[in-house]
């Protein structure tokens, strides 16, 4: 397919006097991973039930893979899949029998479904759960599963809601890796997420913010849009460092010059900061909450160059 598989312009759709998705203007190009980054309420899960056609907007149109929305989106639905945010699957099946069912529901049969059953077991990590209850499975094991019933067709275009929220760095990392394999053999993505390393693989990304989106652009270019030296920080003791940096409650240090920003702050650690990736584990979660505030408060006005920085992170591909 040629052109945006997702344009959307002026999409808006409000629940009461609340407006969950304000005017959003999309254009995702095939073939990449599209990340919605945003904290609780942003607006992230609406503004995928619109694209996949599920919810109707209030204003605005989308046109998703060459159909019109509003429109008829049956013929959308076998052209995508949709994981949803929490586990969406019947519970009460095992493994294998929510396997079946979605590959009827997709008109897969006989030796085509079960080899595609077979294949994406294997994929995917099930082939030991086949016999288990799908309700029974640990949040991570549910999480792959959501994944293989989202592929069983093989969809061009795929959403995914916060796929890993309940999935250890180590899996997600593994996770992150069927979504560039997927991405390889031809489907475009659209992910939400507020883990700040999935973000940082994206290929682009929107940062929604109370339904509108504020920014959108390559990881890179938002960084750069930043004006800021953005700093990994790691430590021992990562509130304590962040007290010795002077954050405020955006997280944001002042550094109070140097050429780069990032001296004052190094002299302000003990231990000093460093830069490094892929991340320990100890300070992934300062990186989570430190950028996912300082992209979304700082975007409308970018902090002017070299007079701030921030205990935030350097960016990584594909670690
Ligand atoms: N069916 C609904 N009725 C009323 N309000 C709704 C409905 N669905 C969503 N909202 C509201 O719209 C806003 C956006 O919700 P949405 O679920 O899209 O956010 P989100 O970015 O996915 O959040 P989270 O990160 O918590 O999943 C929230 O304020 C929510 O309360
Ligand atoms: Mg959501």
């Amino acid at each position: 397919m040629t052109g945006p598989v997702v344009e959307a312009r002026g999409l808006t759709r409000r629940f009461g006097a609340k407006t969950a998705v304000d005017a959003l203007d999309l254009s995702i190009e095939p073939g990449v991973i599209y990340g919605f980054l945003g904290p609780n309420g942003c607006g992230k899960t609406t503004a995928m039930r619109l694209l996949t056609g599920l919810l109707t907007p209030s204003a605005g149109t989308a046109r998703v893979l060459g159909t019109e929305l509003p429109g008829k989106a049956e013929p959308l639905k076998r052209k995508i899949g949709y994981m949803t945010q929490s586990f969406s699957h019947y519970r009460d099946l095992t493994v294998a029998e929510n396997m079946g069912f979605t590959a009827a529901v997709y008109g897969l049969r006989g030796r085509k479904a079960r080899d595609r059953i077979g294949a994406l077991s294997e994929e995917y990590g099930l082939a030991d759960l086949r016999g288990q209850m799908a309700g029974s499975l640990s949040g991570g094991q549910k999480q792959r599963l959501a994944l293989a019933l989202a592929v069983m067709h093989r969809p061009q275009l795929l959403f995914l809601d916060e796929p890993t929220s309940a999935v250890d760095p180590e899996s997600r990392r593994g996770f992150w890796e069927k979504l560039f394999d997927l991405v390889a053999e031809g489907a475009s993505i659209v992910v939400s997420t507020h883990f700040m390393d999935e973000a940082e693989r994206c290929h682009r990304l929107a940062i929604l913010d109370r339904g509108r989106k504020r920014a959108d652009g390559t990881p890179q270019d938002l960084m750069d849009a930043l004006g800021a030296t953005v700093l990994e920080v790691e430590g021992p003791d990562l509130r304590a460092a962040r007290r010795r940096l002077g954050a405020g409650p955006d997280k944001r240090c002042r550094s109070g010059g140097g050429r780069d920003g990032i001296g004052p702050v190094r002299a302000a650690m003990r231990p000093p900061v460093q830069a490094r990736s892929p991340w320990p584990a100890t300070s992934a979660i300062l990186r989570f909450r430190a950028i996912a505030l300082v992209l979304i408060s700082a975007v409308p006005e970018p902090i002017p160059p070299r007079r701030s920085a921030w205990n935030a992170f350097s960016p990584s591909r594909r670690s």
